[in-house]
């Protein structure tokens, strides 16, 4: 990312329209900068997600992590704690793989949190808008969340757009069909996985559509590295050399153990990463193998994980699927511009945006996988056409969803469907490893 658009982002004020709409409910917005202020929202986004009240260290430790975020507070001063806000809202940039390889800067959105005591009176719809309004004016091309319900953010033009599958493998039935042993695992210390990671999901995100730079604060967590982790022990760490000494994939993962019945143990896999095929084989090739492990449980996956293709009995895997990585696509033409496409084509996109951030029609022109695209307002199409909104728009762009099955959805309505879905297609499902 680059360093001087994520500080940019990072000072920019408060969004003007949103200010005002809430002032006038008697509400502050503004932004959070000072150290007991952080303090402050880290414990309320902390209840708000039904989290117990965080400890001294707890809060320190995880201000300390995040000064990559820019905080934005609501504040009553009508509260008996009106220094604490009563709702929050956090967005740094990141950077997005998209189709074919290309990555763009997206504004990720975090921490939405709205009190109980202010509720459904509009406040997370300001805080939204005005993230999004904050990225317009940042020229930030797209918006990009997770969420802790599907329903909330379709009314602001995110699409699920890359779905996640969370398995739970039987790894006495599942066997092994994958590629034969090469290279060699060993344990390492979680240290030493915090220190080798970051570069390997560097590596892996780059050529996997939907993944995101992972913040540098999440790292210690997931490796129990931080002072304040609980239960760090329970990570195992592991990494993987190809026959050239070379680190190629390291996995974490925790054991929990079945006392009515060792041999049927389980296993969580918190991370995996793999550069390579082979690295990829040989991690979870060791994981079904271990010992007294009757379950592995693996979230966050692709839907089309090789791994289904490399047990021997495809039952012995239960997967389920959820929306995971949301889209918002706020500049179209760049968007898809930055994406590639299948051969060559045609298609005009008559998008629809109730926020009027990305209303319009535009003529997208594919030729051997590159696209060009030309505004061209009212005019006649010369093309096949799309109807759809901007929620749909942005479902497609990384390819986990065709415009084919929109069109049987409902969800959009094209002149010719198999055509224009051809064009979208990609060659693997969009992924995001991880929670933000
Ligand atoms: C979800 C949450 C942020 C909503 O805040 P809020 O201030 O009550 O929401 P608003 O009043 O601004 O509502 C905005 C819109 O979302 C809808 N909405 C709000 N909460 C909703 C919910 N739980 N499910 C479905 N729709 C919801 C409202 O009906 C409203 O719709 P409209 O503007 O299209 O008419 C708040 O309930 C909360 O903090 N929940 C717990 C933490 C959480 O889950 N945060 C989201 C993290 S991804």
């Amino acid at each position: 990312m680059d360093a001087a658009a994520a500080d940019a982002h990072l000072a920019r004020d408060v969004d003007p329209v949103s200010r005002e709409r809430l002032e006038a409910q008697g509400l502050e917005m503004r932004m959070v900068t000072d150290d007991a202020d952080r303090d402050a929202f880290i414990q309320v986004v902390a209840r708000g997600f039904l989290d117990p009240e965080l400890t001294d260290e707890q809060v320190r430790e995880t201000r300390s992590r995040g000064s990559y975020r820019r905080l934005t507070g609501v504040y009553d001063p009508q509260t008996p704690t009106a220094s604490a806000p009563v709702a929050t809202s956090a967005s740094w940039l990141s950077e997005l793989t998209l189709p074919g390889g290309g990555v763009l800067p997206g504004s990720a959105i975090s921490a939405v949190t709205v009190a109980p005591t202010h509720r459904r009176r509009g406040v997370a719809r300001a805080l939204l808008e005005a993230e999004l309004r904050s990225a317009v004016a940042g020229g930030v091309p797209l918006a990009m969340l997770t969420v802790s319900e599907a329903t909330l953010y379709g009314r602001y033009g995110f699409g699920p757009a890359a779905p996640a599958a969370n398995w739970v493998i039987d790894t006495k039935r599942a066997g092994w069909r994958g590629p034969g042993r090469s290279g060699r695992v060993d344990f390492i210390s979680r240290e030493t996985w915090r220190e080798i990671a970051p570069a390997l999901h560097e590596e892996v995100r780059l050529r996997s559509v939907g993944e995101l730079e992972i913040p540098a604060g999440h790292w210690d967590s997931f490796a129990g590295t931080r002072p304040d982790a609980k239960d760090p022990g329970k990570r195992r760490a592991i990494q993987w050399r190809d026959d050239a000494g070379r680190v190629r994939g390291a996995a974490l993962y925790t054991v929990t153990e079945n006392s009515d019945d060792w041999t049927k143990s389980r296993v969580d896999v918190t991370s995996l990463l793999a550069v390579t095929p082979t690295a990829y084989a040989a991690l979870w090739r060791f994981l079904l193998e271990l010992d007294l492990i009757g379950e592995i449980h693996a979230g966050e996956l692709a839907v089309d994980e090789p791994l289904w293709w490399m047990i021997a009995d495809q039952r012995a895997a239960t997967i389920t699927l959820r929306d995971h990585q949301y889209v918002r696509i706020i500049d179209v033409p760049r968007v898809l511009e930055g994406r590639t496409y299948s051969g060559s084509g045609e298609v005009v996109l008559d998008v629809e945006d109730s926020l009027g951030l990305s209303t319009g029609r535009w003529h997208l022109r594919v030729v051997d996988g590159i696209g060009t695209v030309e505004d061209i307002g009212d005019s006649a199409a010369a093309a096949p056409v799309v109807r759809l909104g901007i929620e749909e728009l942005s479902a497609i762009s990384l390819g986990g969803v065709s415009v084919a099955t929109l069109a049987a959805a409902g969800r959009l309505a094209v002149d010719d469907a198999e055509t224009v879905s051809l064009l979208f297609l990609t060659a693997r499902a969009p992924r995001l490893s991880f929670w933000y």
